[in-house]
């Protein structure tokens, strides 16, 4: 194993926005444990996420929908013991904002408790005043629109959103209520391309952070296990195995962040819509 970084000082929002301002790809990975944790952080990624796919990765699921809090407190626990100066974004589970606006504070509180730094959650319309609500009380938020997997039985399955005019002209409206009220990042998740750049385009501030949305995003997040092909069956489109060039995990994921930083993951002929 090669040496972390050890002048590297922990990320915080500032630094992120400061990134983005100069241009600088923001890169993310998941992560479920401190060992991966300690891995990825070392491997100079800016932003673990501690996603509920380990539902699907770690639990065996088919969906992220029985995920927990208790799940994700435990997670988030793990990671942030192994983690030194990765920024870390916790995801609300479903079930744990949606009710009013007072659990979805209870919850990230939990999450932030934890460990987290930002809390995630999905959907854009209703959730903008959920947005508002925690980021007027210090609490950081990331929002995530396209794909959102905790809403896969409403969605009909793992499509790609905003594929026509209105679907892209809502996906807008959404990105920039949440960002008027006060999301500072921001999942795209499996969407055309174009859509994702205007959606950048509208909101420049925006940390945008895609997930097949192709490469106009602020920065890039995939799940560890699918970067690394340990997952099981055909890789999505929008996922490159970095496993394969490189010849242990630790250089894998250093070949993302080289990458992403660099305007080479994603290329828009192989893993865009
Ligand atoms: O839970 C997760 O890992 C996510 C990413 C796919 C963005 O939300």
């Amino acid at each position: 194993m090669s040496t972390p970084d050890v002048a590297r000082k922990p990320l915080n929002l500032h630094r992120l926005r400061e990134m983005h301002q100069q241009g600088e790809k923001i890169t993310m990975l998941t992560s479920y444990d401190a060992m991966s944790a300690r891995l990825v952080d070392d491997a100079g990624v800016d932003c673990i996420l501690v996603g509920d796919s380990l539902g699907m990765i770690v639990q065996g699921h088919t969906s992220t929908v029985p995920v927990s809090m208790t799940d994700m407190v435990y997670h988030t626990r793990c990671v942030a013991r192994g983690n030194r100066t990765a920024w870390v974004v916790g995801d609300l589970p479903f079930g744990s904002y949606q009710e009013s606006r007072e659990q979805a504070l209870r919850s990230s509180v939990e999450l932030m408790q934890a460990g987290a730094q930002m809390v995630k959650l999905e959907g854009g319309g209703w959730t903008a005043e959920t947005v508002h609500f925690l980021t007027e009380r210090g609490i950081p938020v990331c929002a995530h629109l396209g794909l959102t997997p905790q809403s896969v039985h409403a969605l009909g399955g793992y499509r790609i959103q905003g594929r026509d005019q209105a679907g892209a002209d809502t996906m807008r409206r959404h990105a920039t209520e949440l960002a008027q009220a006060g999301a500072a990042m921001m999942v795209l998740e499996l969407m055309p391309s174009a859509v994702a750049a205007l959606v950048q385009a509208d909101n420049p501030g925006m940390i945008t952070i895609g997930i097949g949305a192709g490469s106009s995003t602020a920065g890039q997040v995939l799940v560890l296990h699918d970067m690394l092909h340990i997952t099981r069956g055909k890789l999505p489109r929008f996922v490159r195995n970095f496993m394969l060039e490189g010849g242990s995990i630790e250089d894998a994921v250093r070949r993302y962040v080289a990458d992403v930083k660099g305007g080479r993951f994603p290329d828009e002929s192989l893993h865009a819509y």
